[in-house]
């Protein structure tokens, strides 16, 4: 089974607060994302492995170490986007895929509009990123493809998790590891978290 991580950080607490502040602005709301992301990035980038370099200092010649692998970010559209720059902050060189995936308002069954994802991602390792995990389905769509792609390494990043959404990954997904800043237990009749942020692709993008 994959790892479930929730952040206990104090940093992201705090900064989850006001994430969640319904009077927090759009401009707010981007920069929380962004910082809470980074965060987030760092804990689950922990174990990505290591290739020995040497690096000439202006002293000598230092013994040091870099990413071996490839890294492929995919934000799921629209409200993923919000999370990318967070992540490239801290991996400059990650290529970027993206996945269109919308729910339907009334069935919550997910749909696919758009994808375009880098090529030879076999051996990238792959980090799938939307601020919800609600009921999981966008997500779990969004890896099933990425497997049909022929990811192996796939990492799960978002802001707040449910049981649900990840009950909804780890039954398919054994192998997929998730990040979640925030842990919510209800998902309420719409598939919305409780209490959650609220749609969070309004939030980051000003749309309501
Ligand atoms: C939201 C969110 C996730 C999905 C989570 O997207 O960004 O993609 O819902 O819900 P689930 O776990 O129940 O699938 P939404 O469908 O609202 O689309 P948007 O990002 O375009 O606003
Ligand atoms: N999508 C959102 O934007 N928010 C939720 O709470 C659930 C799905």
């Amino acid at each position: 089974m994959g790892k479930l991580f929730i952040s206990e950080h104090p940093l992201i607490k705090s900064k989850m607060a006001l994430l969640r502040d319904k009077n927090t602005s759009t401009k707010e709301f981007k920069e929380l994302v962004n910082e809470i992301t980074m965060l987030l990035t760092y804990e689950a980038t922990r174990d990505l492995p290591l290739t020995a370099v040497k690096v000439e200092t202006p002293m000598a010649v230092a013994d040091c170490e870099k990413l071996a692998e490839d890294v492929v970010i995919v934000p799921i559209l629209r409200a993923g986007i919000g999370m990318v720059d967070g992540m490239t902050t801290l991996l400059p060189n990650a290529r970027i895929g993206h996945i269109g995936i919308y729910r339907d308002p009334e069935s919550l069954v997910p749909v696919e509009y758009y994808s375009k994802v880098p090529s030879s991602i076999e051996e990238s390792e792959v980090f799938v990123v939307d601020p919800m995990l609600a009921t999981g389905g966008s997500a779990e769509a969004a890896i099933t493809f990425l497997k049909e792609k022929g990811a192996k390494k796939i990492t799960m990043i978002c802001i707040v998790a449910s049981p649900l959404g990840v009950k909804g990954i780890q039954d398919i997904h054994t192998d997929v590891d998730i990040y979640a800043a925030a842990y919510d237990t209800k998902v309420d009749e719409n598939g919305y978290i409780v209490p959650g942020l609220g749609d969070a692709g309004d939030r980051i993008f000003g749309t309501k």
